[in-house]
């Protein structure tokens, strides 16, 4: 496949492309063998080209029949065809170009381009998927009006869909003939196209400004019963961003289309969203309330990407987090609107935690805005969607609320239509507010997770507290010696009766007492506090307030104290999460005991029923195997799983008593609804059970008579998982059993099932991740498949993913040079796993590596892979 080594892109070499299309006129022909794409591309010279250069367009696996300049057929000389490109010469300043190709949907494996899926076709163009379907030029900053024809067979094909308005629909001798029309301009990334026999599900939504919008949402026939949630968000959201930022919907009709073989999560096509059907697909029989609640957050993701990222769109691909890093910020608000706020937090902070500081401390580290890529699919990561998201909310911490909001407004409005940079925003977020942040855009170019040491000291007799903090960044590839970055620290500090003293700080310039944020702007900067009467704790980046790892000794006790009373309810569940840390790191060495005064904190979390039950839940959920490996200096995950393990028992089995009189009273008979209210108490319902089964004998029973009587999946997988968790193997193999059979038929909820074995301490082992593989469910085609067996095996499964003889490391790789050739992008991902290596303790960390060396030597590596193995290896 590959011919010589992949090249790495820069953004320092970003240029214009020497012609723009304005016009994009598509037909396909969707035969059974194979699809005819006829491309007729409106070329306009760009000012800045020099008249005569060539007209150099993308493709890839494409047939050329014919190319048409201007009326005349072009001959060999006038057009040169390589690898990856189409360079046509002798255009005018403006030339009609048309270019006939051949491609085979129904061979595409990649799931780029267009491609089957079970009896539909459908489309995934970002990044680079357009130039699949023809030669084009295939980058963001070529925005064009494209105008649609599809032609195929009427019986089969019932629905056609493309982006804009239906212009014109009929069929013609058992052929169905539509045209779709997209008034506004765009980028081919955000080009889609759909066929298929689907059954559609209606709604309308009125806009602020009176405008009459259709919702449609399309899906295969057996799944019309699972609309309802997904349409309803979508309406939500609608609302929500013509609230919240001023931004209406523009177009009279809003699709989605779900498919069940898709890379991610979902794609913000214009006017026509193609979903991953595990991601907008729910009722409550089938869907859990976590599933709920990522429908809701993805559908506003996609519908909130229409003006951050189609209205105004990126200038390049180093500008990804542009839209991915401000939608993620949008929709993150989004659902803490809908939902509890700080529990939103606290999930948020929790990956960032366990899998953005992983990869800034991993050889893939990389920017906000990466400097090169040699696969732009790499670098859909977490740190340009989250750690994106989270400069963003800074910037939103530093501005306020008001200040946030007329920057994005001039934002919007400045560059509606283009194609922009990252510093386009920032200018934006700039001028509206009259700041200067240029200090503040270090966040973007400066790739590694800043640490941030605290000292304090009181002195009773000037009343006075000093607070010294100072910030390094970790080297990361390709970048030393970084410098200071703005980092906001929202804190309090709480006096002995557990309320926040008032703030009198110096330098009162570095204080914004709106926010209660304190600017760390310095290498080392000390702050003086006056008025201060008592020794206070010190509660710091409440809410999560920037993506920093702190250094501060707090005392258990003081710990404790701050679970308890912190105002701030991220800290509460921070200060929850150090001392449940201590105590697994007490059990590496042997000497961990909880404490009669922790087991009564808990004791009273779970009777307060004043408290919102989630956040209950999260107060008293372990950190995870993954998280804890983050917080250690070397990776011993088979000690850590022991550690964890041990803490879970000794809490389940004080507090017996605790957890079943909780669960008792979060039983509930109402009908099941995905509404706030009841999902909160059920996430605490059945973090109960699960410690009750641990715990006792009654607790188990109880988990299989919820598992009978569930008449949801939420409590039905809760009583499920529980089960397994327990250890009791006859229980857990009937269950399972119990569980396929029920649901066979439904492909989502296989994968569940799947996943929930696979990714299970007790079960997990390589032999039975390999039982799993043959298993009639498993299609190594299916994206959700691979990752409900492989993805949840290699990253909840560590203590079998870590076996020491390197069986799970070699299953792993062995996948990855599967998937290599039929779908790189799948390939690629699931080796995040093995790129941790560095980390691990040293006889662990040889097999891991040795893995990647023969991953290496295989001859046609993908892009894709070639790129993370390659960078892994340095
Ligand atoms: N833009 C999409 C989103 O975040 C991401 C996406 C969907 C994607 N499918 C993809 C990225 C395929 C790369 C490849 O909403
Ligand atoms: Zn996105």
């Amino acid at each position: 496949m590959r011919d010589a080594q992949p090249k790495a892109i820069y953004l320092k070499d970003y240029q214009q492309p020497d012609y723009w299309i304005e016009r994009t006129e598509l037909t396909f022909e969707l035969q059974d063998e194979y699809t005819l794409v006829t491309a007729q591309l409106d070329c306009v010279r760009n000012e800045q080209a020099q008249p005569g250069a060539a007209l150099l367009l993308a493709g890839q696996d494409l047939e050329l029949l014919s190319l048409v300049l201007d009326g005349q057929p072009l001959t060999a000389g006038q057009y040169e065809t390589g690898e990856e490109s189409l360079t046509v010469h002798g255009l005018q300043e403006r030339s009609q170009l048309e270019i006939q190709t051949r491609i085979y949907p129904a061979k595409n494996t990649a799931l780029e381009g267009l491609y089957r899926s079970g009896g539909m076709y459908c489309t995934q163009c970002e990044a680079e998927g357009f130039r699949r379907i023809t030669y084009y030029l295939d980058r963001p900053d070529v925005m064009s009006v494209f105008t649609t024809h599809i032609i195929a067979d009427a019986a089969q094909f019932p629905v056609l869909l493309s982006n804009g308005n239906l212009v014109a629909d009929c069929v013609d001798d058992g052929l169905h003939k539509v045209t779709w029309h997209d008034p506004h301009k765009k980028p081919a990334y955000l080009f889609a196209l759909v066929a298929g026999d689907l059954r559609v599900k209606e709604d309308r939504f009125t806009t602020m400004n009176g405008r009459d919008v259709a919702l449609k949402i399309f899906v295969e026939p057996q799944n019309i019963d699972k609309t309802d949630y997904a349409l309803d968000a979508l309406k939500r959201s609608m609302r929500w961003d013509e609230e919240t930022y001023g931004r209406e919907y523009d177009l009279d009709i809003f699709m989605i289309v779900a498919v069940d073989d898709f890379n991610m999560g979902a794609m913000e096509n214009k006017g026509l969203n193609i979903f991953n059907s595990s991601c907008v697909l729910a009722n409550p029989a089938t869907a859990t309330d976590a599933a709920y609640q990522r429908i809701e957050a993805i559908v506003a993701h996609e519908y909130f990407h229409n003006w951050s990222g189609n209205r105004v769109t990126c200038r390049d691909w180093f500008q990804l987090s542009l839209k991915e890093g401000f939608t993620v910020f949008r929709d993150a608000c989004f659902s803490a609107d809908m939902n509890s706020a700080t529990v939103k937090r606290i999930e948020d902070a929790n990956i960032m935690r366990t899998v953005q500081f992983a990869e800034d401390g991993g050889p893939m580290a990389h920017p906000v805005q990466p400097d090169s890529f040699i696969e732009i699919s790499n670098f859909y990561t977490v740190t340009i969607y989250e750690k994106g998201s989270e400069v963003v909310g800074m910037l939103h911490k530093i501005l306020g609320k008001d200040g946030f909001r007329k920057g994005s407004d001039l934002y919007f409005e400045r560059h509606d239509g283009q194609a922009v940079t990252i510093y386009d925003f920032v200018q934006a977020m700039e001028d509206a507010n009259h700041v200067d942040l240029t200090l503040f855009k270090r966040w973007y170019k400066q790739a590694g997770t800043p640490v941030v040491t605290v000292n304090s000291e009181y002195d009773a007799d000037a009343q006075q507290l000093r607070l010294t903090l100072s910030q390094r960044c970790p080297d990361t590839p390709g970048q030393s010696n970084k410098l200071a970055q703005w980092i906001p620290v929202q804190l309090g500090l709480i006096g002995a009766d557990g309320q926040d003293l008032a703030i009198d700080v110096e330098p009162a310039a570095a204080w914004t007492e709106s926010s209660q944020v304190l600017h760390l702007t310095e290498a080392e900067q000390t702050f003086v506090f006056n008025g201060i009467s008592e020794q206070p704790r010190l509660s710091l980046f409440r809410d999560f307030s920037a993506p920093v790892k702190v250094e501060f000794e707090q005392s258990a006790d003081d710990l404790l104290f701050l679970l308890q009373h912190d105002s701030d309810g991220f800290n509460r569940w921070d200060a929850g999460q150090r001392l449940m840390l201590s105590w697994i790191s007490a059990a590496q060495q042997g000497r961990f005991e909880l404490l009669p005064q922790v087991r009564d904190v808990f004791a009273r979390l779970l009777a307060d029923e004043s408290l919102d039950p989630a956040m209950v839940s999260c107060l008293l959920t372990l950190p995870s195997e993954a998280y804890i490996a983050e917080f250690s200096a070397q990776v011993d995950p088979l000690a850590i799983h022991a550690a964890r393990k041990q803490v879970q028992q000794a809490i389940a089995a004080s507090l017996v008593k605790e957890f079943s009189a909780c669960y008792q009273r979060l039983q509930s008979t109402a009908a099941y609804a995905p509404v706030p209210a009841q999902m909160s108490a059920r996430s605490l319902k059945n973090l109960a059970l699960a410690y009750w089964v641990k715990g006792s004998a009654d607790g188990l029973a109880q988990a299989v008579s919820q598992y009978r009587s569930a008449d949801n999946m939420t409590d039905q997988m809760a009583a499920l998982v529980a089960v397994v968790n327990s250890g009791a193997s006859a229980q857990a193999e009937q269950l399972l059993g119990d569980f396929y059979q029920q649901w066979s038929q439904d492909a989502l909820v296989v994968n569940q099932w799947l996943s929930v074995q696979a990714g299970s301490a007790e079960l997990g082992r390589v032999e039975f991740i390999q039982q799993l593989l043959a298993h009639p469910a498993f299609d190594w085609r299916n994206p959700n498949k691979v990752r409900s067996v492989l993805g949840a095996f290699a990253n909840q499964a560590l203590c079998h993913f870590h076996r020491e003889d390197g069986a799970g490391y070699r299953l792993l790789a062995d996948a990855v040079l599967r998937l290599n050739d039929s779908n790189p992008q799948i390939a690629a991902r699931l080796l995040t796993p093995l790129t941790k290596w560095r980390r691990l303790v040293p006889e662990l960390s040889e097999l891991m590596k040795a893995e990647l060396q023969r991953i290496m030597q295989h001859d046609a590596l993908s892009k894709d892979v070639y790129e993370v193995v390659s960078k892994s290896l340095i």
